[in-house]
């Protein structure tokens, strides 16, 4: 086997994401399975470069982790002739810029959503990455998750008939973190430093419907700010100025209509965090992160709506599991595993900066619609 090393400037890894998923549950996991096997004898081998502001929270994850290379300079980084791939999991505003320098230093892009806080600097991205010849990626990871996988199977294979609707339930209580600490970084819920729910799922539910479903032609949301005081990491009280809970009411490709609520001011009467039922002519399913169940046409049962009699079936068990039929990976894993691939390779890879654009479009338009109380339709993009 021959190794081939491609080393990666990993940009946020002390935050949530940037550390567990994509270090520990990616990189790191690839690491300890030899390297990501690109056949002909050869392994590709990722090489981080920890970047982040703090020396010794960037130090001490090196460490653990018995990584050599860290820094607290970007540019260093970005000069580092063995860095060809720049990787960016810091907060939002923060992105914008990093991911432009690493373009004009020549790098491949990788990172999280959304890519920009303005579709204008989003297309601009793209845009730039273009004209500089380098490969991009936006992390669109709910495509990878188990429950959606086995979705889309069943979209695939023609079960649905003619799709009629999608209804998606995400969300949680977030903690205040007054008398329980918040289990979400504080910047979530100010609209200022980047937070918000539409500006961090509205990207999500772009490419889960385009993708899954059929792609998206208007939007309109109601957004709201259910609790306006919070405690951050300090315990300091701070006021909410970001929406925490998006009602949002999609128009897709051949009238379907998808409605999709998120909150973080909810609490769980679900199977998992995020749910989405589909309906259809022939079919029905309900899709969560690893779990999907369906229901087939012939096995629709016929209630009988009356008030006076408790429910007469128990309609929760009348669903069947899709099943596996296969290993599921980690989903921030795969997709790095098809990027870096890309990288080297050129195999095919469509979940470029252009596709992140069009979360940071449907996002726009979002708060737009929220903003104005009004359907907004949503145009193709073009570079
Ligand atoms: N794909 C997903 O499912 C998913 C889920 C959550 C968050 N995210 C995205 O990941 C990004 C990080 O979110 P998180 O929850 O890990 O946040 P976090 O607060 O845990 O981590 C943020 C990282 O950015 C760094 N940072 C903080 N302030 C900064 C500043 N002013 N300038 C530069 N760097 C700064 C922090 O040191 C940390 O490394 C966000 O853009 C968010 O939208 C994606």
């Amino acid at each position: 086997m021959t190794r081939r090393t491609i080393g990666i400037a990993m940009n946020g890894v002390t935050g949530r994401m940037g550390y567990r998923q994509h270090l520990l549950r990616s990189i790191l996991a690839i690491r300890a399975d030899g390297g990501i096997d690109l056949g002909g004898g050869e392994v590709l081998w990722p090489e981080p470069i920890l970047v982040g502001r703090d020396e010794h929270r960037v130090r001490a994850i090196a460490e653990r982790h018995g990584l050599e290379r860290w820094t607290t300079s970007l540019d260093d980084a970005l000069a580092d002739p063995l860095t060809e791939v720049y990787f960016d999991a810091q907060v939002t505003p923060a992105r914008e810029k990093a991911l432009r320098a690493a373009i004009a230093a020549g790098k491949h892009v990788y990172t999280e959503k959304p890519t920009a806080e303005s579709l204008d600097g989003a297309l601009e991205l793209a845009r730039l990455a273009r004209d500089a010849g380098v490969r991009t990626g936006a992390v669109q990871d709910k495509l990878f998750l188990p429950g959606l996988l086995k979705l889309k199977r069943l979209v695939d294979s023609g079960f649905f008939g003619r799709i009629l609707s999608v209804r998606g339930e995400f969300g949680y209580w977030v903690f205040e973190g007054d008398w329980q600490s918040a289990q979400r970084p504080s910047w979530n819920y100010r609209a200022e430093d980047g937070g918000g729910m539409i500006l961090d799922m509205f990207p999500h539910w772009r490419y889960v419907l385009d993708e899954i479903i059929a792609p998206v032609r208007s939007v309109y949301a109601h957004s709201t700010t259910h609790i306006p005081v919070r405690h951050d990491e300090q315990g300091a009280e701070y006021r909410a100025t970001a929406d925490d809970a998006a009602y949002g009411i999609f128009e897709l490709d051949g009238g379907i209509v998808a409605q999709i609520n998120s909150s973080w001011a909810v609490r769980v009467d679900r199977d998992e965090l995020v749910e989405f039922q589909v309906d259809g002519t022939e079919g029905s399913a309900v899709a969560g992160l690893r779990e999907c169940r369906f229901q087939h046409r012939a096995a629709t049962p016929k209630p009988v709506w009356n008030p006076d009699l408790p429910a007469t079936e128990d309609f929760r068990t009348q669903w069947q599991p899709v099943p596996d039929n296969g290993e599921f990976d980690n989903g921030f894993r795969a997709q790095w595993e098809l990027f870096l691939r890309h990288v080297v390779t050129g195999s095919p890879y469509r979940w470029d900066l252009l596709e992140g654009a069009k979360g940071v479009q449907l996002a726009e338009l979002g708060l737009r619609s929220a903003r104005e109380g009004r359907r907004l339709d949503v145009p193709a993009l073009e570079l």
